[in-house]
């Protein structure tokens, strides 16, 4: 074993990276004997230096965290401060001063891993990122090399422990979305402000990053169709029953048929309860691959929390400190298929319609018109009266986003259909 240490800054020293800071210190002999060199904590970057952090020399705190990645005698930075600036810098500028890196940071390499590659690539050095996706769960590193050798054609996963805590909650117990999003906020699950998660912008980031990994192309964030879960509703979970569903907000990577493009998105969709997935229960995340020779894998795990995260980032680090030690560098961006990523109109899935219409004879031959002029064929109806209104579910086979669109443009407009009470896609199957 190699004697002289490998040091290793830690920008951030929050939820995740005090339990970095506190395993590379428990585990420290382990870790050496697997990098086959110990491993030093040469400096953390925080925002208030006087808060008592547990475990940590104080003398090794600092708020500079730009002086510490220039020191240039840094074989590893861990960035665990989240957002994309100051975070952004600080990684290019660890690099430019010989840095590797270990991130756990998915809205930036979401947004900005093209860029964090090519600096990477640029000076010779590692970008790991496993904790960015799905926390604990090995994902990143499956995805990039177990599975190099085959083709992914599908990723369908549960990235938000958040939102599936809440559907989950309204599932099981027949609460509506408010009730079990202030249960989530009160366990600790959901934060003051939810929208990152509700509204699907964690899951988007997530999908990202996974589609550009598992199709070899450049998938960014705009290039993600998304849709938050505030309007399901407890209504839309006793369809979904009845249907022999729940509903999960999935992030969705697929290839198309013919192979020539790539779609990503994220929105609440009903999935058959004989599915993998729709047992993933409270927080927890599980994500769906299915690749040409494989078939079909599924992973599982805790998505998030402290230390479930700086599993993936210690993992990153041994990975990331082995290289160093043989002077080389592990697979950076693989986006050789340059694959156009097709808008959502393109997307082709099932969907479950409620509609409020007239009671009155007629009303199903008209509306079953509207879906057969925009091509959308129907597989199944069910219509329930009530006091001269009635709803009728309607459940269709394949058809794209945009025919469903105009579908649901045209069923709007006819006198006889009162509302559309939800459109919810049906995947999985
Ligand atoms: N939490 C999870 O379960 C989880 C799961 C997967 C991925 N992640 C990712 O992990 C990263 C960190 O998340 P977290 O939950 O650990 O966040 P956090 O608890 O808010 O911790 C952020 C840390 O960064 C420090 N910081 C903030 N701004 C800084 C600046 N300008 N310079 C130096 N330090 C600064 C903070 O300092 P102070 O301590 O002084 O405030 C704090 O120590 C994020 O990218 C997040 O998306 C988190």
């Amino acid at each position: 074993m190699r004697t002289r240490p490998l040091k290793v800054a830690l920008l951030g020293c929050g939820v995740v990276g005090s339990e970095v800071a506190r395993i590379m210190t428990t585990h420290a002999d382990d870790l050496a004997a697997r990098i086959g060199a110990p491993v030093e904590l040469a400096g953390v970057a925080v925002r208030r230096p006087d808060k008592v952090r547990e475990g940590i020399d104080p003398a090794l705190v600092t708020t500079d965290a730009t002086a510490l990645v220039k020191r240039g005698d840094l074989d590893i930075v861990v960035e665990v401060i989240g957002g994309i600036e100051p975070a952004r810098t600080l990684i290019t500028t660890a690099f430019e001063h010989g840095a590797s890196v270990v991130s756990a940071n998915k809205a930036l390499l979401a947004q900005d891993g093209a860029a964090l590659h090519a600096a990477a690539e640029e000076h010779g050095k590692d970008l790991y990122y496993e904790a960015a996706v799905a926390g604990a769960i090995p994902l990143i590193r499956p995805l990039r090399e177990s599975l190099a050798g085959d083709k992914v054609n599908r990723v369908l996963g549960i990235v938000n422990g958040t939102t599936n805590f809440i559907l989950d909650k309204m599932d099981s117990t027949g609460a509506g979305y408010q009730e079990a999003l202030d249960e989530a906020t009160a366990l600790g699950y959901a934060e003051a402000d939810p929208t990152a998660d509700v509204e699907g912008f964690d899951a988007a980031a997530k999908a990202a990053i996974l589609a550009g990994i598992a199709f070899h192309t450049r998938v960014r964030l705009d290039d993600v169709h998304r849709e938050g879960m505030t309007e399901v509703t407890a209504g839309d979970f006793a369809s979904a029953r009845e249907m022999g569903c729940t509903i999960k907000l999935l992030a969705i990577c697929e290839r198309a048929e013919d192979g020539a493009s790539v779609t990503a998105r994220v929105h609440p969709a009903m999935i058959p309860l004989s599915h993998p997935l729709a047992s993933v229960r409270g927080a927890y995340n599980a994500v769906f691959v299915e690749s040409d020779a494989s078939g079909q894998l599924m992973f599982y795990g805790p998505g998030a929390g402290g230390a479930p995260t700086a599993s993936a980032v210690l993992g990153d680090l041994v990975a990331v400190g082995r290289n160093r030690i043989s002077g080389t560098t592990g697979p950076g961006e693989s986006a050789y298929a340059a694959l156009p990523v097709s808008s959502m109109g393109e997307v082709v899935t099932r969907y479950h319609i409620s509609l409020d219409v007239a009671d009155k004879p007629g009303v199903l031959a008209q509306v079953a018109t509207v879906f057969a002029e925009h091509g959308v064929s129907i597989d199944t109806v069910r219509q329930q009266g009530k006091d001269g209104e009635a709803s009728l579910v309607v459940v269709t086979h394949r058809a794209s986003d945009a025919a469903l669109g105009g579908t649901v443009e045209a069923l709007r407009k006819l006198d006889t259909v009162r509302g559309v009470a939800s459109i919810m896609r049906v995947e999985g199957e």
